[in-house]
């Protein structure tokens, strides 16, 4: 019997002494952690960053802990010790330390869903992120861009005669299809209408599991994702090998699948698996980011029929100004919208999707009277700075009038909806002009009303119930 009591007294003490060492971690020698709760074992807090918001405005979960502790604080989500940082300093600081002090850091789902782990992983640094970024750089570049754009223009108004022929379409959905088709194509070659997988219903699955437990038993979502994850990176892989085994056969413009396959006869840190995932990896960065943004786009424009009015008339002036009616956007066009750009980076501004950016501290970081301990996870939230009332008066009012009068220096250092440092967006160009392009090609050639949905909430991602359901007729 006595051993029984001992036992549970010693259980007891351990769980007790665990639990405070939990909920007041020290930092390392005289090292002050930023203020904050760890809130419950092995939860944390996760549960009110879970809870929906149903306004454009920051998060509660980061706004309230804000008001109370300051622009950094501590918390934790399922069991990761995490700081938060809405310090506009503190955050570009970090930035530059890409890869000294901090490094990417995704939640587990993440990291198996899209391949992130290991040595060659496709998030790696140094040579591999290099390699990563300039792959990109090369067929995203405005002069890539200028050439493709006609292309788009095809793409996009193909598209949209399709959607015509239904009663609506789920706008998010199907702008992500559009934009991760058109991506495939213009990166691999990727022919939706021959190819053995439907990329963007594969896709569209692995991002639903993304917010799923890691568990790989049959009938979770988890297990689907693998398995449809599997068949993505086969057709992938199998594209590679064709085009490998016919490299020398045929003359033809060169995109990243043909880049890639030359490198690899160069470069010998680059494997075949390597470039199939970092293929992967870019069609996935390619799917939800656009189509969020246009899905928001199309309820902010259908509640403010004014920006509409104002879109339409610079479109309508290009193709006053055209000699043929029915040549496509040109790149100069492009170049002499005004407008347009305006109501892009407003709804970019608005949209700040995801609430933060996660890194992971490598050593300790001794940064303005506190310490982040190494391994704690960092949660960069920049969206605190689209949201500045004293940069962006009204800041939860859709006012694209408002860029007019920003200047560029003070835009480069206020709106970092791409993100900032070596890590920034490789896709940021790309999908301005995919925006524009896409907005261009609605104005001037299609009506839409929305017919059901329009609810936002974010939790803490954006999302939008059961979708935003859109007609769409010619003109
Ligand atoms: C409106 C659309 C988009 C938004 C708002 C967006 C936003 C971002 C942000 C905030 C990051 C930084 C992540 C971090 O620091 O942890 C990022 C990285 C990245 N994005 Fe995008 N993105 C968009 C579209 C795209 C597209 C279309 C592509 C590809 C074609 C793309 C490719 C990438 C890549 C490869 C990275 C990683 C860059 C690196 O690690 O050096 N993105 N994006």
């Amino acid at each position: 019997m006595w051993v029984a009591v001992l036992m549970v007294s010693f259980l007891v003490i351990y769980c007790t002494q665990w639990f405070y060492r939990w909920r007041t971690p020290g930092a390392k020698g005289n090292g002050v952690l930023p203020p904050g709760s760890m809130g419950l074992p092995f939860l944390g807090e996760t549960l009110s960053l879970l809870i929906p918001s149903y306004s454009l405005d920051l998060h509660p979960f980061v706004r309230k802990r804000i008001q109370r502790y300051g622009p950094i604080f501590r918390t934790s989500f399922i069991g990761r010790r995490v700081v938060v940082s809405a310090d506009p300093e503190i955050n570009s600081y970090l930035f530059s330390q890409e890869g000294k002090l901090v490094e990417l850091w995704y939640l587990d789902t993440f990291n198996k869903l899209l391949s992130l782990e290991g040595e060659n992983r496709i998030t790696g640094p140094g040579l591999i992120h290099k390699y990563m970024r300039s792959s990109l750089r090369n067929h995203l570049s405005p002069e890539a861009l200028k050439e493709k754009l006609p292309q788009l223009v095809a793409w996009i108004d193909k598209t949209l005669l399709h959607w015509c022929t239904k009663p609506s379409v789920e706008i998010k959905h199907a702008v992500s299809a559009m934009v991760l088709e058109f991506t495939a194509r213009f990166l691999c070659g990727y022919d939706v209408d021959k190819a053995p997988v439907d990329i963007s219903e594969k896709i569209a699955t692995l991002t639903k599991g993304l917010t799923s437990l890691p568990l790989n038993i049959p009938g979770t979502a988890f297990h689907k994702c693998l398995k449809d994850q599997e068949k993505v990176i086969t057709m992938i892989t199998n594209m590679l090998k064709e085009r490998r085994a016919k490299e020398a056969e045929e003359e033809k413009e060169e995109d990243f699948l043909d880049q890639a396959i030359k490198d690899l006869r160069t470069e010998n840190y680059l494997t075949e698996d390597f470039i199939v995932r970092l293929l992967y990896g870019f069609l996935f960065a390619s799917f939800e980011s656009i189509g969020t943004v246009m899905c928001l786009g199309f309820k902010l424009l259908a509640e403010h029929p004014e920006v509409m009015e104002e879109l339409a008339a610079e479109h309508e002036a290009i193709l006053k100004n055209r000699a043929d009616s029915d040549s496509s956007l040109t790149w100069e066009d492009y170049k002499s919208l005004t407008f347009t750009p305006h109501v892009v980076s407003e709804i970019l501004r608005l949209t700040n999707n995801p609430p933060g950016l996660l890194r992971r501290a490598i050593k300790d970081i001794e940064i303005k009277g506190y310490t982040i301990p190494a391994d704690w996870t960092i949660m960069v939230v920049n969206s605190t700075l689209h949201l500045d009332p004293v940069m962006y008066k009204d800041p939860l009012a859709f006012n694209p009038w408002r860029w007019k009068d920003l200047d560029s220096y003070t835009v480069a250092k206020n709106f970092t909806p791409f993100g900032g440092g070596s890590r920034q967006c490789a896709g940021a160009e790309y999908s301005k002009v995919v925006l524009a392009t896409f907005l261009h090609v609605v104005v001037s050639k299609y009506r839409w009303t929305i017919i059901k949905g329009g609810r936002i909430a974010r939790r803490p991602l954006i999302a939008f119930g059961d979708g935003i359901h859109i007609r769409f007729s010619q003109k």
